[in-house]
């Protein structure tokens, strides 16, 4: 389905998990299931512990950007998004440079994630 890519200074280097299809799993649970340190508390979009940073790799242009309430407003408290970029997301399909772990589910895409 698709190649996740964590990287970050606590890695010795970057690390491609596969997510299979079907897998409606979130960011931060598939990072569990795999050993990978990102930070974490609520595992419930409330602390803003869990935020990462994410592109899409490739050429195709993520469709439907789907960012939660709390996603929202979470980062933005934390000053990780602006409200324009969320009304980019929204309503451009505008990946926004940051999310929460805990409330981004994995889609058919690859992605690189830096926490
Ligand atoms: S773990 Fe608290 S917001 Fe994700």
């Amino acid at each position: 389905m698709a190649n996740i890519t964590f990287s970050s200074p606590k890695l010795k280097k970057d690390i491609t998990v596969y997510a299979t299809a079907g897998d409606t799993s979130t960011l931060l649970s598939i990072a569990k299931e795999h050993k990978l340190p990102v930070n974490f508390e609520c595992e419930n979009g409330e602390c803003g512990s869990c935020a990462i940073q994410v592109s899409v790799l490739g050429n195709k242009q993520p469709l439907g950007i789907h960012l939660t309430e709390k996603e929202k407003t979470v980062l933005k408290l934390n000053g990780k998004i602006t409200h324009a970029q969320i009304e980019a997301a929204e309503n451009s399909d505008i990946p926004p440079p940051w999310r929460l772990a805990c409330q981004f589910i994995v889609r058919n895409e690859d992605i690189l994630v830096t926490f």
